[in-house]
């Protein structure tokens, strides 16, 4: 077997650990501050709303009153799924995980845009619209049709939080809830070169279509090390069963070298700061809505896997016990992601868009060489 030849000489980086692959001036990771645009979360998640937050995202600053209403505006009119979309929509199984239906009902919807093959920075931003104001619209409808009922059309006069929340129950969300969940839009929209955010950045650095990144995206946040550990997250938490069991699970669960869901990050060492505005709702909301063990679980596991392992809970460690107290089906907690994250996506789109090119690494050969081909009776 002749040698490998080695084409790079430098250490590998295995996940791309610390490689810093493109500029970017949509969101920022310092230490534990996190930025949109230059303001921080805490800034953005206690004075804004989810609709200025996409504006900030898209346009590099906040909208001043007659932009924010004519965004608002435009979000309203994007807000309609076409019949015979939705016809389509209704026939696919829903004995699937939601994200799978949502990566395919997302591929469906670009089919049926006019605008999906134009690539202009102008009908980019009407796509990002409307996958922005239609991502719950679709989440909300599989639901609906897994329970055998229909789907319930938005009020185009409401938010995207106050809508999701009403398609999804079919009944009109109280104030506090829509309070809480734009709050989770806001602080799940969108954080720099995440696993989700790069795949649509390659996606789109082919110069393909929006959709197409989009699907890419949602493919990538479905995985239980990304946006599918909020799912596991509560799964855990049932696993777990009560404050009396959680020492115990935990050591053996560590004994056993098991991955803790909803701990850990590739970039924040000393805590993520959504996970701390998440805590806090979670203890709220969790004894308001009468699960106050979920969160004092939560917080065991917290205090313990510090102090154990140095590990610290990221954004869907207490995003779970959120979405669990607001009455939302585990396997919606990551769709919900998709609905938010949608708005971060279509930024890094139109940014990598603006200033493209093609995403195209190495690989290091470490498989055998010079073989030569046997016909198949010789092998
Ligand atoms: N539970 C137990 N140990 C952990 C955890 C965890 N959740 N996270 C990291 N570790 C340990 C690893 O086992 C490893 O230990 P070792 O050095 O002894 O082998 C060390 O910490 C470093 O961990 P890596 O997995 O190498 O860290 P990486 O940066 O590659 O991964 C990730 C980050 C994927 C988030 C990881 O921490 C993890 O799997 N967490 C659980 C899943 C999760 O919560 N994902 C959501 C992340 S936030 C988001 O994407 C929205």
């Amino acid at each position: 077997m002749a040698e490998a030849v080695k084409i790079y000489d430098g250490a590998i980086n295995k996940g791309l650990e610390g490689v810093v692959a493109c500029t970017t001036s949509i969101s920022s990771i310092v230490d534990t501050t996190l930025c949109y645009r230059g303001y921080t979360i805490e800034d953005i998640a206690a004075n804004s709303n989810f609709e200025e937050v996409c504006w900030l995202l898209w346009n590099g600053q906040l909208p001043n009153k007659s932009e924010l209403e004519g965004f608002k505006k435009n979000l309203k009119n994007a807000m309609h799924l076409p019949a015979d979309l939705v016809e389509q929509l209704a026939k696919l199984p829903t004995n699937t995980h939601p994200m799978a239906w949502l990566r395919t009902a997302t591929s469906m919807m670009g089919m049926w845009d006019k605008e999906t093959e134009d690539n202009s920075e102008e009908a980019n931003r009407h796509k990002s619209l409307r996958l922005t104001a239609r991502m719950g619209m679709l989440v909300a409808l599989f639901k609906r049709v897994r329970e055998g009922k229909s789907f319930v059309q938005p009020n185009p006069d409401k938010s995207i939080a106050w809508n999701f929340l009403y398609m999804l129950n079919g009944i009109e969300p109280d104030s506090e809830m829509v309070d809480i969940f734009d709050t989770c839009l806001i602080l799940h929209a969108d954080h720099e070169l995440n696993c989700s955010a790069f795949s649509a950045r390659v996606t789109a650095s082919s110069l393909s279509d929006i959709y197409s990144a989009v699907v890419s995206a949602i493919g990538a946040l479905k995985g239980p090390l990304h946006g599918g550990a909020n799912e596991q997250v509560i799964l855990m938490l049932q696993e777990i069963g009560g404050m009396d069991k959680v020492d115990s699970w935990l050591t053996d669960a560590l004994a056993e070298k098991k991955k803790i869901m909803g701990f850990g990050h590739r970039v924040y060492k000393n805590g993520d700061p959504r996970a701390k505005i998440l805590s806090q709702m979670s203890e709220r909301l969790t004894k308001k809505m009468g699960h106050p063990e979920y969160y004092q679980m939560s917080k065991y596991l917290d205090d313990k896997m510090q102090a154990d392992k140095g590990l610290l809970p990221n954004v869907d460690f207490y995003s779970a016990s959120v979405y669990f107290s607001m009455g939302i089906p585990t396997d919606i907690f990551t769709p919900i992601f998709a609905v938010s994250r949608v708005s971060g996506w279509c930024a890094h789109i139109l940014e990598q868009y603006s200033n493209n090119r093609i995403y195209r690494p190495r690989g290091e050969w470490v498989g055998p060489t010079g073989l030569k081909y046997k016909p198949i009776d010789a092998r």
